[in-house]
C-alpha cells in the first residue's frame, strides 16, 4: 500500500476542514502527509465550484500533476470536493489519469475507494451526510492548530439563484450537539485556543436532541465553559437566520468575538429578490442596529456579488449607499459568475465591462473603510492570539478580535498565547507591531 498523501485544497474554510478530516481518515490505512507534491503516492485535489472556470482549473491541475510525475510512478489521483460532486463520472470519462472522484458527502468511503482503486476506478457522489458524520465522529480530529475549524452544519436549502452550493453540498444537515462538543474537546486537547464553527448556513444550525432543539447559541454557550478556549467565532451566517438568541450571545459571551461576517450580496431590494435571498436590506439594518446596541465595538464584514443579471445603475448605487452606511471592515466582492444548472445562469448577463467597472468602484469604497479600520490601531496596544511562525521571514503571525492578521517579532513560546502587541505600521491587509514589553505575556 502506498503511504504518502499530498492534499491540495481550493475554496472555502469547509474544504480546509474537510481536507484535514480526509487526512484523519486515510491515516487509518497507513498514509502520512507530505508537503512535497512530487513525493506523493496519493495526490488529492479538493476542489471548489463557486465561480469562474472551476472545472477547467481542475483539469489544468491534473495536467500539472501528470507533468510532475512524467518520469515517476503515477500517484493515485483523487478529485474531491464540489467540482467532483458537480461533474461526477464525467471526470473519469474525460481524464483517464484520474482514479477516484469523490463528493463531499462520501468522504467516509474514501479508504475503501483508495484501497480498491486498481480494480475499480470509481466515482462516489451520493448525499449520505448522516453516514459521513457517523463515521467521522468515530475518528479523532487531529488538527493541532491554535485556531481550528469545526463543521457543525453542512449543505443548504436556500437556493439563491446564483449559487451552486445546494447542488454540491446537498440539503441542510446539522450534526449532533453532543458529537460537536466531543470534537471540540479533541481540538482543545491538541492545542486549539480558538474554535471557528463552520457551516454553509452556520446560524441555521438546528439539532433535535432528547430534551430540546439545540441552536448555534447553545453551542456557543457550551464552548464558553471550556477554560482552554479563549475565542469563539462562526461562519458563514445568513441574515434570515440571525435570531435573537444568537444576537443575545454577544451580550452574554465573553469569548464570542465582536466581528460578524454576514453576507448580504447586494444593497438593492430588487436584486435581493432576483437572487432569491428571502430578505430585504431593511432586515440587515435591523440586525446591525441590534448588535451595535449591544456593543458599538461589534464590526461587520460581508460578501457582495456585482453585476448579477438585472442589476441596473440604480441598483448598483443602492449597493454603494449601503456600503457607506455600514462601513464594513473587510469584505469579499466578486463579479457574478454564471454557474451551470443554477436559475441565474439562464438570465441575460450584463455587459462585462460595466460589471468590471462597478466592481472597481465597490472595492475602492470597501478598501477605503478596511484601511481606515486598520489605521485606527496605529499606536495602540492590542490583544493578539499568536497562531504560528511565518515561513518566509521568521516573523510571528496572530490575529486580533476582528480577525486582522498581525505580524510581529516573537518567539515560539508565544504560540497559543494572547499577547499585547503595539501596532506601529498597517496596510490594507495586515497590522504590524512589536510586543509590548510592559504587558503580562501569560495567556489572557
Ligand atoms: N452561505 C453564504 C451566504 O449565503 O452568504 C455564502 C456561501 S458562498 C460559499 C460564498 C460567497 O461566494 C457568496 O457569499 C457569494 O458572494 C459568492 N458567490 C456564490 N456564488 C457566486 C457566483 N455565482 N458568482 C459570484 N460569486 C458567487
Ligand atoms: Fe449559496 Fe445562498 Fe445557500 Fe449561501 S444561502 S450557500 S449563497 S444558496
Ligand atoms: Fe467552493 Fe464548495 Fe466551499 S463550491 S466555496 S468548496 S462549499
Amino acid at each position: 500500500m502506498a503511504n504518502k498523501i499530498f492534499i491540495k485544497t481550493f475554496g472555502c474554510q469547509m474544504n480546509e476542514y474537510d481536507s484535514n478530516r480526509i487526512f484523519d481518515t486515510v491515516k487509518k490505512i497507513g498514509f502520512s502527509k507530505t508537503s512535497d507534491q512530487s513525493d506523493a503516492d496519493c495526490y488529492l485535489i479538493n476542489t471548489c465550484h463557486i465561480r469562474d472556470k472551476a472545472k477547467e482549473k481542475v483539469y489544468h491541475e491534473v495536467g500539472r500533476v501528470k507533468k510532475i510525475f512524467r518520469n515517476k510512478k503515477k500517484p493515485i489521483l483523487v478529485v474531491a470536493g464540489c467540482v467532483a460532486q458537480a461533474e461526477n463520472e464525467e471526470m473519469l470519462k474525460r481524464e483517464p489519469y484520474i482514479d477516484i472522484v469523490v463528493g463531499p458527502q462520501s468522504y467516509h468511503q474514501i479508504n475503501s475507494l483508495i484501497s480498491n482503486y486498481k480494480m475499480d476506478r470509481k466515482e462516489l457522489t451520493e448525499f449520505e451526510t448522516e453516514d459521513k458524520f457517523d463515521y467521522l465522529d468515530r475518528i479523532k480530529n487531529t488538527s493541532s492548530k491554535v485556531s481550528s475549524f469545526l463543521t457543525i452544519q453542512e449543505g443548504c436549502d436556500k437556493f439563491c439563484s446564483f449559487c451552486v452550493v445546494p447542488y454540491t453540498r446537498g440539503p441542510e444537515y446539522s450534526r449532533s450537539f453532543e458529537k460537536i462538543i466531543l470534537e471540540a474537546q479533541d481540538l482543545v486537547e491538541s492545542g486549539a485556543k480558538e474554535i471557528i464553527l463552520l457551516g454553509q448556513n452556520v446560524n441555521a444550525y438546528s439539532f433535535e436532541g432528547k430534551s430540546k432543539v439545540y441552536r448555534l447559541s447553545d453551542l456557543i454557550n457550551e464552548l464558553e465553559k471550556f477554560t482552554e478556549i479563549k475565542r469563539i467565532r462562526y461562519t458563514t451566517s445568513h441574515p434570515r437566520d440571525m435570531t435573537d438568541d444568537l444576537i443575545e450571545c454577544y451580550s452574554k459571551s465573553k469569548k464570542l468575538q465582536p466581528f460578524v461576517h454576514l453576507p448580504i450580496q447586494s444593497g438593492s431590494d430588487k436584486v435581493l429578490k432576483l437572487m432569491n435571498r428571502g430578505h430585504k436590506v431593511e432586515k440587515y439594518f435591523e440586525i446591525h442596529e441590534k448588535l451595535k446596541k449591544i456593543s458599538s465595538t461589534i464590526k461587520f464584514s460581508s460578501d457582495f456579488i456585482i453585476g448579477h443579471p438585472g442589476e441596473t445603475e440604480k441598483d448598483f448605487n443602492d449597493t454603494l449607499n449601503f456600503l457607506n452606511e455600514i462601513k464594513f471592515i473587510n469584505s469579499y466582492s466578486f463579479i457574478f459568475s454564471p454557474r451551470p444548472g443554477t436559475p441565474a445562469s439562464n438570465l441575460d448577463l450584463i455587459d462585462h465591462e460595466v460589471a468590471k467597472d462597478r466592481l472597481i468602484k465597490v472595492q475602492k469604497i470597501l478598501f477605503k473603510y478596511q484601511l481606515e479600520h486598520n489605521e485606527s490601531f496605529l499606536g495602540k496596544k492590542i490583544d493578539v492570539l499568536v497562531e504560528n511562525r511565518m515561513k518566509k521571514n521568521q516573523m510571528y503571525f496572530g490575529r486580533n478580535k476582528y480577525l486582522n492578521g498581525v505580524i510581529f517579532d516573537g518567539n515560539d513560546t508565544l504560540i497559543g498565547q494572547t499577547v499585547k502587541i503595539k501596532i506601529d505600521k498597517v496596510n490594507q491587509n495586515n497590522l504590524f507591531g512589536k510586543i509590548d514589553p510592559n504587558s503580562d505575556m501569560k495567556a489572557a
